[in-house]
């Protein structure tokens, strides 16, 4: 089988064809971060008009594609921004209805989770650490379609922590990148910072009291060069410690309910962070557990992983999927499908 898919949910504009022996015959995402990078976030509107402009370019790079041999057409219909997600939502709809195939509207939290599956074997039930621009949860991923929300941030998300304590040291957008970078020539032990819900024994996260202390001790100081990169490699490695606790209370949770898993993997934008990566393998793999780590270009948005998802759909549905009337909804839940 193969799946064409859009996706559209922030600001990224991508386009993919994957088939189900998980080979991705195309894949194209063309980013908007430089139009928002100085306003320190993304603008919305401008997000929207982005993504009509850019799948103008697409579409014509799309006519490459043989139809005939496409099964299903898929788009994100949500979590994200209200604008961005019709836009490519429309556009799905007019090619599955123009070409009468089957539509799958798809819940963008699923596809990062399942974005592993993609490129490593991972058997269900799987733990997975979901940290994106808008979200940070760990997820047990029982089946294509069943996902447990373990904790999650009762706040900020790590992404967010991440972009708004660069642009505090105006460092630019997206800040994630930015500090991994200026951490690598830092010293981890220089700052103490706060380890938000790490004494409670429960698997929800905070970020925000942590992006507080951070733009405190950024706004106490002089923005040397030596300052950012300690804070950079101090902050850094706090996000770890957390990510550390967390898992390891998720682990002993899943151990006290007689939940057997094999595999751990971490996904979305942050999962880009190498030192976050490293630390996190070490740790799973000394609980002889399997890590996989999500290439780079499928951590951030992509719609690879959204055509992945509409296969992993397929393989367990006897649906025709031919209803074109699902609405984008900007806040669906982890846990929640559409079909
Ligand atoms: O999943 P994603 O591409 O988009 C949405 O959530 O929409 O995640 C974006 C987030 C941003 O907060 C960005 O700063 C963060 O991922 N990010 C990183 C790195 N690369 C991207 N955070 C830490 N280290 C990175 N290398």
């Amino acid at each position: 089988m193969k799946v064409l898919a859009i996706e559209s949910s922030c600001d990224d504009t991508s386009i993919s064809v994957v088939n189900s022996a998980k080979k991705i015959e195309f894949l194209k995402t063309i980013n908007h971060r430089k139009f928002h990078k100085d306003y320190g976030g993304v603008i919305p509107e401008m997000a929207a008009r982005q993504h009509l402009d850019i799948m103008t370019i697409l579409g014509k790079t799309i006519r490459k594609i043989n139809f005939q041999k496409i099964d299903a057409i898929a788009a994100t219909h949500g979590p994200g921004l209200i604008g961005s997600l019709i836009i490519g939502s429309s556009f799905a709809k007019g090619l599955a209805m123009s070409t009468d195939k089957p539509l799958l509207p798809i819940n963008h939290l699923q596809s990062h989770l399942l974005s592993p599956r993609l490129t490593s074997n991972l058997n269900f039930p799987y733990l997975c650490l979901l940290v994106s621009g808008g979200n940070t949860a760990l997820v047990l991923v029982k089946r294509a379609d069943k996902f447990i929300t373990l904790g999650k941030t009762i706040d900020d998300s790590a992404g967010e922590c991440f972009d708004k304590v660069a642009k505090a040291m105006g460092l630019g957008y997206p800040g994630g990148p930015i500090i991994e970078n200026l951490a690598t020539r830092g010293d981890i032990y220089k700052f103490n910072l706060p380890l938000p819900l790490t004494k409670q024994d429960n698997l929800n996260f905070s970020f925000s009291g942590l992006k507080t202390a951070s733009i405190d001790l950024i706004n106490k100081n002089k923005l040397t060069e030596k300052f950012k990169k300690d804070f950079a490699a101090s902050f850094q490695s706090t996000i770890a410690r957390i990510f550390l606790k967390k898992i390891s209370t998720a682990l002993n949770h899943l151990n006290n309910n007689n939940i057997k898993i094999k595999d751990f993997s971490i996904c979305g934008g942050v999962a880009a962070n190498k030192f976050l990566n490293s630390s996190i393998e070490n740790f799973i793999n000394n609980k002889n557990l399997i890590f996989h780590q999500v290439p780079l270009a499928l951590c951030t948005d992509n719609a690879a992983m959204i055509a992945w998802n509409a296969l992993e759909i397929l393989s367990i549905r006897n649906k025709k999927f031919k209803q074109y009337n699902v609405r984008p909804t900007p806040n669906i839940l982890i846990h929640e499908n559409f079909i």
